[in-house]
């Protein structure tokens, strides 16, 4: 006959053994629902109006970051690194800046009726040509050479 003592002893290794397995399930590392082998890069989704930098070319250290006909159309091409808009003086000029403000780093957007750019976080303004037209920034904007080569608007960044 077997003695209660023992009883519990054998159902409690028996216990055990069986949710050992499920046990160890559980505190095994599972994969991330956030990765997904093999799945291609997104594409960066730029704002209407704006080039798309998964096109660009590069010829003699010049980028495409747009056509032409994009230019022609919305007045100016602007990625995260690069605005180009047109000389409001001479207009066969292409003039490219570094589109981060130099106060405190915030992308600036063109205004193409006042011909300037205009950062949304303290309100300073840029010409065309990345000087400063109104504080807190202190110092213009980077400028990039570029140029137009066949129907691809090119910058030396
Ligand atoms: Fe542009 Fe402050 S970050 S004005």
């Amino acid at each position: 006959m077997v003695k209660r003592r023992s009883f519990l002893g054998y159902f409690g290794i028996g216990w055990l053994t069986a949710c050992f397995p499920v046990v160890l399930a559980a505190c095994a590392p599972t994969k991330s629902t956030t990765q997904i082998p093999n799945k291609p890069a997104e594409p960066i989704v730029e704002p209407k109006g704006t080039a798309t930098p998964a096109a660009a070319q590069t010829t003699e250290g010049f980028t495409a970051i747009g056509t032409v006909a994009d230019l022609e159309q919305n007045g100016y091409l602007q990625t995260k690194e690069v605005a180009i808009t047109k000389n409001p003086a001479n207009p066969q000029q292409l003039l490219a800046v570094n589109p981060k403000c130099t106060h405190q780093g915030c992308i600036v957007k063109w205004i193409a009726s006042e011909k300037k750019y205009d950062c949304p976080c303290h309100d300073a303004e840029f010409a065309a040509d990345g000087q400063v037209v109104k504080g807190p920034a202190k110092e213009a904007l980077a400028t990039y050479s570029a140029k137009i080569v066949g129907t691809q608007v090119m910058v030396k960044i």
